[in-house]
Parts: C-alpha cells; sequence; structure tokens
C-alpha cells in the first residue's frame, strides 16, 4: 500500500505510527489527510453532492446546505452498543456495558480489518477547546465517512494546525470510526452506508482511546462530541481535578449591567440548546442573553476559587423537531446557512421543513426517508431525533467570551429532566451535598435522542448516564470531593420544564418565559431574592417570580406545578433508594444521609 504522504509539519512519530497501522489494518482504498480548509469543506460537500450523499438545498433559501438522509435504522445514539472496556468491569460500574477490553479489542480487530476496502480514509486531526489552550485536549479521528468529516469540521477545530500545537510528543485520543460498509470492486454504494449486523461504540479510558464501528449518526460517529468530550474526558477529569459534564453554558445580563453564567444539565433532547439561546419575553427589558455552550461543558477551578467553564466545541449538532422562530429564533438564524441537516424533511423549493417550524404543514414534502408526504400521510414527515450540524459563530447571540480560554465563571448549575408529573417547576438545594444528591437522583422521561422506547421515567443521573466514562458511584463521590478543595461552589438548582396537565398539555409555557425562573436563580446565587423553604430545599413562592407580560397563567397554574405531592415524592424517593442499591459498595454514604433527611422531611 502506498498511502498519500503525511503533511511535513506533522511530527508527532506516535501519531504517524497509529495512522499507519490504522490503515493497515482497515485497508482503504486511499488515505485523506484533512487540512481543515473551507476549500477542502467545499469539495468534500461537493463529493456528498456527487454520490448521492446529501442534497444541496436550495441556495437562495439555504446558502451553502445540505440534506442527507441516514439509513431509518440508524437515526441516533445506541447505548446498548456502547462500551466502557476498563480493565477492571467494576470501573465501569452499573451504568455502562463491559466487556474485558482484550476480548473486545479482538472482536474490533476483526470487524475493522478491511473495513474500508473501496473507501477514503480521512485522518482528522482535531482540538476540543481553543486551539492550544492549557484546558483543551487533540484528539485524531480515521473515518471512512464523508458525512462525518463534514460534520467534524464544523463541530471542532479540525485542520493543520493542530500537528503544531500536537509536536513531537503532544498527547491525542485515537478515535477510529468506520460505518463498516466495505464496497467491492466496482459496486454501486448506497446514500448512507452502516452496518445493520453489528454495532461497537467502545471506550478504552486506561489507553484513552475510542473505537466505533457500523452507525454513522451523531453522538455514535461524531467521536470528538460524546466519545471524546465526555466519555473520555470525564475520566481525564477526574484524574486531573476538573469537570467533564452534560451541559449548555449561558450568560445572563442584567439591566444594571451585571453579567453571571450558569451552566445546566439536562438530558438529551431536553432544553439544553432551548435554554442556551433563550430570548427573554417582554417585561423583560434590558436583559441579555448569551450564548457560551449547547451541549458540553468542562469546568475546571480557576485561581479565583471559582469553576470556570469552556464549550470544547464549535458547532451546535442540534434537534430540529421544535425549533421554531417562536420556541427558538437564534437557532433559526444560526441555520440560516452554513449548515447540515440530518433526517429532516425537504420543501418542493428546495428547503427543509420538520414539526413544529411552522403552525401550518406544508401541503407537500419529501419525508426524512425521501417519500412524497403530505399532511394526512399519517407520518413525521422529520425524524424526531432529526438535527442540524451549524456553526455556533453564527449564532447572533454567542457570548463575546464564548473562546476564552480561561473559560467563564459559574454562578449557578441546573439539573433539569423531562418530568410530566412529581418535580416541581423549580428549587434550590440546600447545600452542595444535597445539590449533588438533586442530580445524582435526576430522573426524565427518554427521548429519540437514543434508539428505544419513548417517554419512560428512567433515573439520568447529572444527565450523564449514557455518557459517563467510568462508574457512577466514583463520579458521585468525585462531585462531592469539590466541597472539600476550599472553592467558591455555586448553589445547585433542580428545574422542570415539562410538567403536564390532565389533558397531557405542558402546564408551563417554557422557552423564553424560562427566563423568569433564570432570572429568579441568577438574583438568588447574587444573594438579591427570598424564597420559602420546603422538603425539597429552596423555593420561590408566586410572588418572588417576574410575572410581567405573561397573560393567562395564574397563581392557580403556577401553584399546580410546584407543589409538593408528598406521597408521589415518597414513591420517588423510594426509586431513588433502589438506584443507589445499583451501585454497590461505591455508593457515597452521604448520600443515604441526605436520603433519610428528605424522607423524613415528607412525613
Ligand atoms: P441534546 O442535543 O440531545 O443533548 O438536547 P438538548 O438538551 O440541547 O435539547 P433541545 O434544547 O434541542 O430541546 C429538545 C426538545 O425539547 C425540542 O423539541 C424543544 O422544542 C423542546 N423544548 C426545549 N425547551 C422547552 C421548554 O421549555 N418547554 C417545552 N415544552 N419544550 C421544550
Ligand atoms: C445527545 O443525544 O445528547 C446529543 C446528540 O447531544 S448526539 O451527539 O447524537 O449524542
Ligand atoms: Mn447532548
Amino acid at each position: 500500500m502506498d498511502y498519500a504522504a503525511a503533511p511535513s509539519n506533522l511530527k508527532n512519530v506516535k501519531a504517524r505510527e497509529w495512522v499507519r497501522e490504522m490503515a493497515a489494518l482497515c485497508k482503504p482504498d486511499s488515505v485523506h489527510w484533512c487540512d481543515g480548509s473551507q476549500a477542502e469543506y467545499d469539495r468534500l460537500c461537493d463529493e456528498m453532492v456527487k454520490t448521492g450523499a446529501a442534497i444541496r438545498l436550495n441556495p437562495e433559501k439555504r446558502p451553502d446546505s445540505f440534506l442527507v438522509r441516514s439509513d431509518p435504522a440508524d437515526t441516533a445514539r445506541v447505548e446498548n452498543r456502547t462500551f466502557i472496556c476498563s480493565l477492571k468491569q467494576s470501573d465501569a460500574g452499573p451504568t455502562n456495558n463491559w466487556m474485558d477490553p482484550a476480548e473486545m479489542k479482538a472482536t474490533l480487530m476483526r470487524l475493522f480489518d478491511g473495513s474500508m476496502r473501496g473507501r477514503t480514509m480521512y485522518v482528522i486531526p482535531f482540538s476540543m477547546g481553543p486551539l492550544g489552550s492549557s484546558i483543551s485536549r487533540i484528539g485524531i479521528e480515521l473515518t471512512d465517512s464523508l458525512y462525518v468529516v463534514a460534520n467534524m469540521w464544523i463541530m471542532t477545530r479540525m485542520g493543520k494546525a493542530v500537528w503544531d500545537v500536537l509536536g513531537e510528543a503532544g498527547e491525542f485520543v485515537p478515535c477510529l470510526h468506520s460505518v463498516g460498509a466495505p464496497l467491492a470492486p466496482g459496486a454501486q454504494d448506497v446514500p448512507w452506508p452502516c452496518n445493520a449486523e453489528n454495532k461497537y461504540i467502545v471506550h478504552f479510558p486506561e489507553e484513552r482511546s475510542i473505537w466505533s464501528y457500523g452507525s454513522g449518526y451523531g453522538g455514535n460517529a461524531l467521536l470528538g462530541k460524546k466519545c471524546f468530550a465526555l466519555r473520555i474526558a470525564s475520566t481525564m477529569a477526574r484524574a486531573e481535578g476538573w469537570l467533564a459534564e452534560h451541559m449548555m453554558i449561558v450568560g445572563v445580563q442584567s439591566p444594571d449591567g451585571r453579567k453571571s453564567y450558569v451552566a445546566g444539565a439536562f438530558p438529551s433532547a431536553c432544553g439544553k440548546t432551548n435554554l442556551a439561546m433563550l430570548i427573554p419575553p417582554a417585561g423583560f427589558e434590558g436583559w441579555k442573553i448569551t450564548t457560551v455552550g449547547d451541549d458540553i461543558a468542562w469546568l475546571k477551578p480557576d485561581g479565583d476559587g471559582r469553576l470556570h467553564a469552556i464549550n470544547p466545541e464549535t458547532g451546535y449538532f442540534g434537534v430540529a423537531p421544535g425549533t421554531s422562530m417562536q420556541s427558538n429564533p437564534s437557532a433559526m438564524r444560526t441555520i440560516a446557512r452554513n449548515s447540515i441537516f440530518t433526517n429532516v424533511a425537504q420543501t418542493p423549493d428546495g428547503d427543509v421543513w420538520w414539526e413544529g417550524m411552522t403552525r401550518e404543514k406544508p401541503a407537500e414534502l419529501i419525508d426524512w426517508k425521501g417519500r412524497p408526504w403530505t399532511p394526512s400521510s399519517g407520518e413525521l414527515a422529520a425524524n424526531p431525533n432529526g438535527r442540524f450540524t451549524t456553526p455556533a459563530s453564527q449564532c447572533p447571540v454567542i457570548d463575546p467570551d464564548w473562546e476564552n480560554p480561561a473559560g467563564v465563571p459559574i454562578s449557578a448549575i441546573l439539573f433539569g429532566g423531562r418530568r410530566s408529573k412529581t418535580v416541581p417547576l423549580v428549587y434550590q438545594a440546600r447545600d452542595w451535598v444535597s445539590g449533588v444528591y438533586l442530580a445524582a437522583t435526576l430522573g426524565s422521561e427518554t427521548t429519540a435522542a437514543a434508539a428505544g422506547s419513548i417517554g419512560k421515567v428512567r433515573r439520568d443521573p447529572f444527565a450523564m448516564l449514557p455518557f459517563c466514562g467510568y462508574h457512577i458511584g466514583d463520579y458521585i463521590s468525585y462531585w462531592l470531593s469539590f466541597q472539600s478543595k476550599g472553592l467558591q461552589l455555586p448553589p445547585i438548582f433542580g428545574v422542570n420544564w415539562f410538567r403536564k396537565n390532565a389533558e397531557g398539555k405542558f402546564s408551563w409555557p417554557g422557552y423564553g418565559d424560562n427566563m423568569r425562573v433564570l432570572e429568579w436563580i441568577v438574583e438568588r446565587a447574587n444573594g438579591q431574592r427570598d424564597a420559602a423553604e420546603n422538603p425539597l430545599g429552596f423555593a420561590p413562592r408566586y410572588e418572588d417570580l417576574n410575572w410581567n407580560g405573561l397573560a393567562g397563567f395564574r397563581e392557580a397554574d403556577f401553584r399546580e406545578i410546584t407543589t409538593i405531592d408528598r406521597d408521589a415524592w415518597k414513591d420517588e424517593v423510594r426509586s431513588h433508594e433502589e438506584f443507589f442499591g445499583t451501585m454497590g459498595d461505591k455508593f457515597p454514604a452521604e448520600l443515604e444521609t441526605e436520603r433519610k433527611r428528605l424522607a423524613d422531611a415528607l412525613g
């Protein structure tokens, strides 16, 4: 095999050797070293259009944008095929799939052997976090998917400058990805190659490497995101004294000019992108919201004793359905150009559409599977996990400090699940331990972001259930350990935008109106707001929130979504206990004390 020469500024012997070895294993027809330039991106997108992998959208409606339809069997993260292969099973814990690393390696070597035949292997050097910043980490993804290259170009800082940062001896996370669909000589490719029989999303935490086989979709394939920036990064973070979290980061500036930053963990498809780009409603004149990140936060104690956060990504891979000029105008403006749309519907004039984008459904569309569609088709036109990939730099409310390598200081941390019942609109945990309890017991109804059933309440500790790279008991203990580091820790709040009434409709207006809760939270964090005590902690009374400009939501409605139903909460606490029981001897005893306190308070 004679592959294209490595770039002249790649001086890292380990990286060079690894690429050579993996090429020898996967046996692609050619190797392309990505330089990360705009010209290269344009060329690769043109190639996707030429081969039928992507459709160029109408340049007058949606300039430089593309529509991609995945295989209908490859539309979300596959949690049951995701593995943490630590040396010891007890280090993966009860929330991760585990297999012996040697055994898994043998399986993977067999699968990857020749997996790229008939295809090109792309070498993507990338940085999570600003290039060269001390908090940033480097990865190299090898992939046989052009779609992955194009998405990584938007989502990460990728390209030849990374080789300079890596230098001769710098460390990188090797990320190997194949769609697992080798092409026989002369065979016709399909628009979305993937492997129907075998999918493996595998992490080797001790080795800090990632092997992903068989899927081309989102978190399964864009390895800088969940695999690296959450699963591997969470293990790095524990070793080095920081945190890698499934959190959005939002800037909140009050009319008097005071700026606070809030980080918030919500499970997949539970409102991070929306909260990060919130537009304050009428009645909140003078308040300004800015976006730092919408999915992942790396938090580090800074010299000032506070937690500072960076967003390691450069793009948003956001849920399309439900996104509209009403619900999230900033996202709509961000995706006006230079974006990739996956598994949404196509309009007759060559633009995109999804459920919730407009009140009226278009008369005709091509649905996400490529079939003609009308409102009477009786099926969704867009897949519920249809997504846009779009550059963060295009966000009209991007925070001026979003690329600051020192991060932004965090004033409050939120945890919020999708709960139609039981969990109140907002409450503040009493202290760090009760905040960790709140986060560790977070529950949420499952969404389309992961393959499997939808709408079932499951425990999703810290919104990290699918993303924690080690034992969840150790992870919770690590969070608890922050209380004795002499830091000025932010207060922790629980929120729930998703309460439903007896008719099954959302009781809380949500979206921009979440500003009413956010205002109380930042002012509470700054010591400016009163609250009432309840068994869960502290909560605003009706008169503590700003109701300016909100019509049709009365005190009785507020009470409906904030009153604590003691019987429902006793059931809730029993389910906490059940979850705690899965952690065995790694369960931190402090949380049992907190659980008993809560159970007692509920009477
Ligand atoms: P991931 O990218 O999967 O991690 O998700 P995310 O947390 O960024 O979710 P996102 O903000 O994209 O929201 C997902 C869905 O929740 C969309 O369909 C939104 O319309 C809906 N949503 C967001 N905020 C609210 C809210 O305040 N109320 C209601 N009812 N729905 C909301
Ligand atoms: C999530 O599922 O939390 C996402 C989308 O952010 S994916 O990148 O596919 O994991
Ligand atoms: Mn996410």
